[in-house]
């Protein structure tokens, strides 16, 4: 494998965080300090603030996405966004499947699925989230629920289709705790999901697809996490929302 061929990631989760009034406030603060970046920036925000969001970063190497939409392209499902919607808005970025959709709101691996697949016809790029729960790793079941979540997401998704996929491993015990996946833990698991690919796909495709970290990744730790062979990018929480441990992270992706 070569991680040359790979574009590293680095992508915002802002969660249920930030009003538009305040979402611009710190895109105008990150923009400056992450301008001279070496590798792509998104900050996927909630839906209210997609417009804010746009509206700050025109102009700068920002790139905004959504959190998460909806399966159908239209229809009775209230409170629901459509990814059309999101695509219509000039947006090319949404999160899928994140630990705290399959947690708080009962997202499956089959709907998962199916918000891939609407993502992706409406021509956005996924942030397709996979990661076991500390029960799952202390089993020793980690690859297999992992594996999983990669191959149920991605049925019916063709190999020129997975242009448009980029992939986070979150391990969920890592998730806002402050604990961290080891860098190699994060390695080990980044490299099952790249085999998974090559099994479904081929070679090549498992040597392009961007593999992310997320979980506790902040500017002290992802020097080490970035630098592992199969760890392309990171997703990023509560750091995401304080500019300067942002650009940080930003800073060791682009070296
Ligand atoms: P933290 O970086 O806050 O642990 O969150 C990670 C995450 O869930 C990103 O999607």
């Amino acid at each position: 494998m070569n991680k040359q061929l790979r574009k590293a990631i680095i992508a915002g989760n802002w969660k249920m965080n930030k009003t538009p009034a305040e979402t611009t406030k710190l895109i105008e603060e990150i923009a400056p300090l992450v301008k001279n970046a070496d590798c792509t920036v998104i900050a996927c925000v909630p839906f209210v603030d997609l417009h804010a969001a746009q509206e700050a970063a025109k102009g700068t190497n920002i790139e905004i996405g959504a959190e998460n939409c909806h399966w159908a392209t239209s229809g009775a499902f209230t409170g629901e966004i459509s990814a059309d919607m999101l695509a219509s808005m000039g947006l090319k970025y949404v999160i899928i499947g994140h630990s705290e959709r399959r947690q708080y709101f009962g997202e499956t691996d089959v709907t998962v699925n199916n918000r891939v697949k609407a993502a992706i016809a409406a021509g956005l790029t996924v942030i397709l989230c996979v990661g076991e729960l500390l029960e799952q790793r202390e089993q020793g079941i980690t690859s297999e629920i992992v594996s999983l979540q990669t191959k149920i997401a991605l049925q019916g998704v063709s190999k020129e289709q997975l242009s448009q996929i980029v992939i986070a491993y979150e391990p969920v015990w890592a998730i806002g705790t402050g604990k961290t996946a080891t860098a190699d833990q994060a390695d080990e698991v980044c490299g099952v999901i790249r085999d998974v690919i090559a099994e479904i796909y081929d070679i090549e495709s498992a040597g392009k697809m961007t593999i992310q970290y997320g979980g506790s990744m902040n500017e002290q730790n992802a020097d080490e996490l970035l630098s592992k062979i199969h760890v392309d990018g990171g997703l990023i929480g509560g750091a995401s929302l304080v500019a300067e441990k942002f650009a940080k992270i930003i800073e060791a992706a682009s070296k």
